[in-house]
């Protein structure tokens, strides 16, 4: 399912999922609940659930703090007893998330053929700084940009605008790639061309935006876009 990437002039990425595994927060859990991926799939699963409705609201804080409260519901829900020490642990493994095995090569020759590339995350600013650092990532990038600057979630329109503002682009131009489907509905609602990374082969969401391209690793992106500026 490829469409026509001619107009494209950067290329923004999602982070956590699509160029980092959140499952490494799992080994930071393993030896706290005794199902360790049941306790990370909830903790992620209220940490954007967090984020959807605080936008709602208009409720913001940032999402270190939504990712502390997702945390400590996740604990009492599997009975976890949460000292400070364990919650801050806890907490670093998000800082300290693995990059997919595609991402370092596929961002090096994205960025190697001239390609404008950049982050656009719910991650607050430290957030986004240390897990970029961490993955050896961040050189790649000309912008790494929080949703913290606009206090309002993904999918909320002010989010994606801000990858237009920064990059002095229209929505046509860019091509924003991302592993969650909410994130794919609401950049192609707002009018972005957009990447869906299938990494993990689930079905489409019902939300009657459809991806430009569907892939299953970024190198499968590379390919895609091989050819003149
Ligand atoms: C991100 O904004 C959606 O959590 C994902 O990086």
């Amino acid at each position: 399912m490829n469409g026509d990437l001619t107009a494209i002039r950067a290329i923004l990425f999602d982070l956590y999922g699509t160029l980092l595994d959140v499952r490494s927060v799992e080994a930071a859990c393993a030896g706290v609940a005794a199902d360790a991926a049941a306790f990370t799939q909830l903790w992620r699963a209220k940490q954007l659930e967090y984020t959807f409705l605080r936008t709602l609201m208009g409720r913001y804080v940032d999402f270190w703090q939504v990712t502390r409260d997702a945390l400590e519901y996740s604990a009492e829900r599997f009975g976890v007893a949460l000292d400070p020490a364990r919650r801050e642990a806890l907490m670093a493994a998000w800082l300290r998330l693995a990059s997919f095995p595609d991402a370092p090569e596929a961002l090096a020759a994205l960025d190697g053929a001239g390609r404008t590339l950049g982050v656009l995350s719910n991650g607050s600013p430290p957030m986004l700084d240390a897990a970029l650092a961490h993955s050896g990532l961040r050189a790649h990038f000309a912008h790494v940009l929080s949703a913290d600057a606009v206090r309002v979630y993904k999918p909320h329109s002010a989010v994606y605008q801000l990858g237009c503002d920064a990059l002095g682009l229209l929505p046509h131009q860019v091509l924003f790639v991302s592993s969650n489907g909410f994130d794919v509905a609401g950049a192609a609602h707002f009018g972005f061309a957009v990447c869906w990374a299938n990494r993990a082969g689930v079905p489409a969401d019902r939300l009657d935006q459809i991806p430009r391209l569907q892939i299953r690793s970024l190198g499968e992106l590379v390919a895609a876009l091989r050819g003149p500026l």
